[in-house]
């Protein structure tokens, strides 16, 4: 049975993709930082769960031995220069490593739409240039550059890079949906930023092709990960609305100008605890999160993407 290892694997995405491996019989292991954020993946059949610090080289590069492949879905969306470049740069680095040292054969890297590893400084944010630097690492990693001499040589690599996630446990249609119950208006910063959400079993189903080699493409492959159709970050509040039950187009939605946009962002980005948005979030709207056309999409690992409707219908309508 072929040993998989999954950073990141508690989360929103890294779920649905640990369901998927242990069903096509990937023997899965997961770290996390606390194992009780591992209730959702536990108890699957097969899977076990690593209490772990990912950024300690030596613990990391213990825990990937014996391993033939590893999915990377750890990343954050709000914090400093510093924090970006540990999660996003430095990880990937001493994964990087990890995989070169025990000879681990493939490795899935789950990025984001908007980043570009050829040119990291023309990204408009630091979370965007930061997943771009991530990959850069890894795609030069890929051939073997920097192996010590008892390293094999280079790993297989596919870089996801996905439009917005939606999916039953999203924090963004579900998080819009909340808002309108609560408020009487929606200030909204970005409002003509323009999405391509993508279904979190897509994203999965993704991974796990990649894995079983159905891309044509050869590594280091980048692929867009990204659902049927256009919407504004507008359009997407009032979907919300409308499938969450608030009526009609739900809440009136106020277009932010760019300053009080920013001063939206600034005052939310300070908030305690996980922000709702922050500065880098709304710099990161500066280039619309759609399909570049540069590489290739889902279809090309032979799958249909699912529309949005019909799926968040489901989960918004309860
Ligand atoms: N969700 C989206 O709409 C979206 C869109 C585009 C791209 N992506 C990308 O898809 C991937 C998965 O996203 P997701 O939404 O599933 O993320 P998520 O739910 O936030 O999960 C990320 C996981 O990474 C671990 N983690 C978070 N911060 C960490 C840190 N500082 N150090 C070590 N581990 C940390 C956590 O595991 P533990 O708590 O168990 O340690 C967490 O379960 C990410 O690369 C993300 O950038 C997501």
């Amino acid at each position: 049975m072929k040993k998989i290892i999954v950073l990141g694997g508690t989360g929103f995405v890294g779920t649905h993709v640990c369901e998927k491996l242990v069903r096509e019989g990937w023997q899965v292991t997961v770290p996390t930082r606390r194992g009780t954020n591992a209730k959702a993946v536990k108890l699957l059949p097969g899977l076990t769960v690593l209490e772990l610090d990912v950024h300690d080289e030596a613990a990391l590069t213990r825990a990937v031995a014996g391993h033939d492949a590893l999915v990377n879905l750890v990343a954050i969306l709000h914090g400093t220069q510093a924090a970006f470049e540990h999660v996003h740069v430095a990880l990937p680095q001493k994964m990087a490593r990890a995989c070169l040292a025990n000879g681990v054969a493939q490795v899935v890297h789950v990025s984001a739409l908007g980043a570009d590893a050829l040119q990291p400084a023309l990204t408009p944010s630091r979370y965007l240039r930061s997943k771009s630097e991530g990959e850069a690492v890894l795609v030069q990693a890929a051939s073997g550059a920097g192996a010590g001499a008892a390293a094999k040589a280079g790993f297989d690599l596919s870089v996801l890079r996905p439009s917005v996630i939606f999916g039953a446990e999203d924090k963004f249609l579900n998080v819009f949906a909340k808002l309108q119950k609560m408020l009487p208006m929606v200030p909204l910063a970005g409002a003509d930023a323009k999405f391509q959400p993508v279904w979190v079993q897509d994203v999965a189903t993704a991974v796990v092709r990649c894995l079983a080699g159905a891309s044509a493409q050869p590594s280091p492959r980048v692929i867009e990960a990204f659902g049927p159709e256009i919407l504004t970050l507008k359009q997407l509040v009032q979907i919300a609305a409308q499938l969450s039950g608030s009526g009609g187009m739900g809440r009136l939605v106020i277009p932010l100008p760019g300053w009080a946009a920013r001063l939206q962002a600034t005052v939310m980005g300070l908030a305690p605890g996980e922000p709702m948005m922050s500065l880098d979030n709304l710099d990161s709207m500066k280039v619309d999160n759609v399909a570049t056309g540069k590489h290739p999409g889902l279809d090309s690992l032979g799958i249909q993407a699912a529309a949005l409707r019909p799926i968040a219908k489901q989960y918004l309508g309860r």
